[in-house]
């Protein structure tokens, strides 16, 4: 069944017949350091290695063999370095760099600060919720500081419209809100559900399994909130929802072709080259199948990390674990930023500039870094008492416990709706 969905997926031609869509992009080495820090708990104090990709050949349509799939079983026939092919824009006449996103609006929402306010905050209780992951339940899961559920986000200009579940509704009716993406737009994806379902009786919506495409469906409204696990954007050998821990990712760009003499050869590129690719993949799809009057694209900025503490307090050698507030010095950046690949992204989003809206998290969330479940959530895999006491290496510092950061993410976007 799988394979068969896999076989047929036709990626992001796929999304065109949505009437709103809501793509989301994070980091690819994201997922991958927290099984470095699963499976080699020694090395978490060293910088993280660069995550290897490898682009696959694409051939062009006339040499391709009917039965080419790429899943988690596909393999490079050999290797070679980056020959430095770019996906060729679409439309030549759209310039290299738009115009300067300078924001025409008076208020810039995504500049502000954290304000202790638990009469807002929580938007919902996490046991309130059916469909919340254990990975994100950190009350459940024994975290006792619940300081992380009270913070509302307070723009330096402006206030933000106030979370009203009704409005939104009113807003997705007869719509597909479509969240794609990682293990972190899944968390936000989970929230956004969270906070829509209370206003639902419970024989008026639904869930589909748990499936590349998963399926929050309220009847009355004729709505549904989805998310597609596509944590690599374009096709790739991580694109099953359950099996992608991979050593080796391969992805496929569909605007990038190889010629029949190079048939099996995978080029090998760092996690920003091949994010690169992909992005550019994705963005010429935007241009060219979007019309703006017709789908809505945002575009969620990558999310931070917090792997160690040292960075916002010198001298200390753990990571999240233990934090309870948020780091209140204005501008601040850690290591789980990464500027140079926020600049390519940047660079190429700019030329898409009147078709997406961007949901600039970055910096809001880089303040957080009392929001990771750290050692509060299941594990894969149980965890002996041994390896329980030891946070500093089995914390996860990457996704947001909830409720929490992603409910403001959401908040941001009922704001741009
Ligand atoms: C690619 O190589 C395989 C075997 O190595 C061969 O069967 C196939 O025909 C080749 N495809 C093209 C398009 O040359
Ligand atoms: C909110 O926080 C204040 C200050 O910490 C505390 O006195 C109050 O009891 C809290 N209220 C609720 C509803 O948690
Ligand atoms: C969460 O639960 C508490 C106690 O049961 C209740 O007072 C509060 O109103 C609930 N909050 C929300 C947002 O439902
Ligand atoms: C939410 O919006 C609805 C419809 O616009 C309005 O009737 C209701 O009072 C709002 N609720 C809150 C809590 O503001
Ligand atoms: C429900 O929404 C879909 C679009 O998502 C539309 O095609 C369909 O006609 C709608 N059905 C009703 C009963 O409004
Ligand atoms: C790669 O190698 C496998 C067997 O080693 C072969 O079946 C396949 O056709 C090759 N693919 C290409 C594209 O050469
Ligand atoms: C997001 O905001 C940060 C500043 O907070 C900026 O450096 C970055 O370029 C922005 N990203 C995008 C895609 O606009």
């Amino acid at each position: 069944m799988m394979q068969k969905w896999n076989r047929k997926k036709a990626h992001f031609p796929l999304l065109a017949i949505f009437v709103l869509v809501f793509i989301v992009f994070t980091i690819i080495h994201n997922e991958r350091s927290i099984q470095q820090i699963h499976e080699n708990p020694d090395h978490v104090h060293n910088k993280q290695e660069a995550s290897i990709t490898y682009v696959e050949p694409n051939l062009p349509n006339n040499l391709k063999e009917a039965s080419e799939i790429l899943d988690r079983f596909s393999r490079c026939n050999s290797t070679r370095g980056y020959s430095g092919r770019k996906i060729a824009w679409a439309d030549p006449t759209t310039p290299e760099y738009g115009h300067q996103r300078v924001s025409s609006e008076i208020c810039d929402l995504f500049s502000g600060k954290w304000v202790f306010d638990n009469s807002s905050h929580p938007l919902y209780n996490e046991s309130d919720c059916p469909y919340m992951s254990d990975q994100l339940a950190c009350h459940k899961h024994g975290r006792s500081n619940l300081g992380y559920q009270y913070w509302r986000w307070q723009p330096h200009n402006c206030n933000m419209k106030r979370w009203n579940v009704t409005q939104m509704w009113e807003k997705l009716k007869g719509k597909r809100l479509m969240f794609v993406g990682d293990s972190l737009n899944r968390g936000q994806w989970i929230s956004m559900v969270c906070l829509l379902q209370s206003v639902i009786p419970s024989d008026k919506r639904s869930m589909s399994p748990n499936a590349p495409l998963t399926i929050f469906k309220a009847e009355e409204y004729n709505a549904t909130v989805e998310f597609l696990w596509a944590p690599l954007l374009v096709e790739s050998n991580s694109d099953d929802p359950v099996n992608h821990r991979l050593d080796d990712r391969i992805i496929r760009p569909v605007k990038l072709l190889w010629s029949a003499e190079e048939n099996g050869t995978c080029e090998e590129l760092d996690g920003v080259g091949a994010m690169e690719l992909a992005m550019g993949t994705w963005a010429n799809w935007v241009a060219s199948e979007i019309d703006p009057f017709k789908k809505r694209v945002f575009f969620v900025t990558m999310s931070p990390t917090h792997l160690w503490s040292r960075e916002w307090e010198p001298g200390s050698e753990g990571n999240c674990y233990g934090e309870k507030t948020p780091i209140n010095v204005e501008g601040y950046w850690g290591s789980g930023s990464d500027l140079h690949t926020m600049h390519m992204v940047e660079k190429v989003l700019s030329r898409l500039n009147s078709k997406i809206s961007v949901i600039n998290i970055t910096q809001l969330s880089e303040y957080r870094k009392d929001g990771h479940p750290s050692i509060f959530r299941k594990f894969w895999e149980t965890l002996s008492p041994e390896q329980l006491s030891n946070p500093s290496s089995y914390s996860d510092c990457i996704h947001w416990c909830l409720p929490g950061v992603p409910d403001v993410w959401n908040e941001l976007l009922f704001n741009l709706l």
